[in-house]
């Protein structure tokens, strides 16, 4: 079967998509992360020239090709040995935004070696500052461009379908889950034979194995985080700076007042609260809240080109994407990668040139009919 969307991308990774596919509890906001875009109907003008078609955006003073920034995600490595240099050299040969996550399986400094544009980092404020301290001046001497704080994970959701499913991160090999594993001969080898997979940033007092520092990791969340550490943050670091996790647009406003550069409108793909909105139906009124005064990214949900005009005409500067990135990965690593950006790509001119918008950059909310 040729591969034609995003979704056909999550078919080749079947199964191994349910380490990733999981939301929190019901998985109510996941669903509605992705369900909340089909509600929005874009309003196409015609008989205007959309010869020359641009889709490059300009973020946190960087230029991509391509409005497309991958999300921070866990243990890529997991899915495909080096799965987060693939990813980063996929992402930015594409001409799109990569961002190493603090729990990721590759070096700060081995991102920044095959990256070809600088990459952003994503940190959780832990309860060891001083570890947080290095994890940032590493980042700042790398070469990374943004600090991303992700803001949404005082402690971790509660993920049922994980319970279910009897899944581990990392996999364990069960009597009860062998059939699964003997369906992905390919991802098993991959896996055995690769290079070892552990939490490559992190100095943790043990790293004989990933589950001792999984636990520890888990120790170090930190429920005391207020303001005063995103100031903390922002002075270490010297750039621009990202919160991840805003739905609130008073928590959007509160984020300027606190000089933070970029609002990124998520809540962790679904995975944290259950019950809460989604990213796409939080973004206008942030949009609004922030008004001008700092950048604002959606998170959360997107799949196709078309939500990417959707978002952007409803005020977002560029769109994260999360799964569809792991889709790739899981399906065919490097390669995977730069086939689910092509297919966005492809998606987002033929969305330019039908809905009559030639320059991604100028959409606005007249581009958008609501139900
Ligand atoms: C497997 C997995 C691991 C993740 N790990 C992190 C992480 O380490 N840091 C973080 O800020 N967000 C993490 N996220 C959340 C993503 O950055 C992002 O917010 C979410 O995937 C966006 O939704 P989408 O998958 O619908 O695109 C993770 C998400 C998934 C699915």
């Amino acid at each position: 079967m040729g591969i034609a969307n995003i979704e056909d991308l999550r078919q080749l990774a079947r199964q191994l998509t349910e380490v990733f596919d999981v939301g929190a509890q019901d998985e109510g906001t996941l669903r509605a992360n992705n369900a909340d875009f089909n509600r929005i109907a874009l309003m196409p003008r015609v008989l205007r020239d959309v010869s020359q078609r641009d889709q490059s955006v300009t973020v946190l003073g960087q230029k991509f090709d391509i409005p497309l920034i991958l999300s921070p995600t866990g243990l890529p490595g997991v899915l495909w040995p080096n799965g987060a240099t693939e990813g980063a050299r996929a992402a930015t040969a594409a001409g799109a935004g990569f961002c190493l996550s603090s729990m990721s399986t590759s070096t700060i400094e081995e991102i920044a070696k095959v990256a070809t544009r600088p990459p952003w980092f994503q940190l959780y404020l832990m309860r060891d500052r001083v570890m947080s301290r290095a994890l940032i001046e590493r980042a700042k001497a790398a070469g990374y461009s943004a600090l991303l704080l992700t803001v949404d994970l005082a402690m971790q959701g509660q993920r049922d379908r994980d319970v279910h499913n009897g899944l581990t991160m990392p996999p364990t090999f069960r009597a009860s889950n062998v059939l699964d594993f003997a369906l992905h001969p390919g991802w098993v080898w991959r896996f055995l034979t690769g290079p070892k997979v552990t939490l490559a940033n992190l100095i943790t007092p043990d790293q004989s194995d990933l589950f001792t520092i999984a636990g520890y990791v888990n120790s170090q969340f930190d429920q005391s985080v207020t303001w005063k550490d995103i100031e903390w943050a922002k002075t270490v670091w010297g750039g621009p700076l990202a919160l991840k996790g805003i739905l609130d647009p008073e928590d959007a406003k509160l984020a300027v007042d606190h000089g933070v550069d970029a609002v990124i409108v998520s809540n962790h793909g679904g995975r944290q609260l259950d019950g809460v909105r989604s990213a796409v139906s939080s973004l206008p009124d942030v949009v609004d809240a922030v008004a001008g005064r700092a950048e604002v990214i959606l998170d959360g949900g997107v799949r196709r080109g078309t939500d990417v005009l959707k978002a952007m005409a409803l005020g977002a500067k560029a769109c994260m994407i999360g799964r569809p990135f792991l889709y790739g990965l899981a399906s065919q690593g490097g390669v995977g990668v730069a086939r689910a950006l092509e297919i966005f790509r492809n998606e987002i001119d033929l969305a330019l040139a039908l809905s009559g918008s030639a320059n991604l950059s100028k959409l606005d909310r007249s581009c958008i009919a609501w139900p």
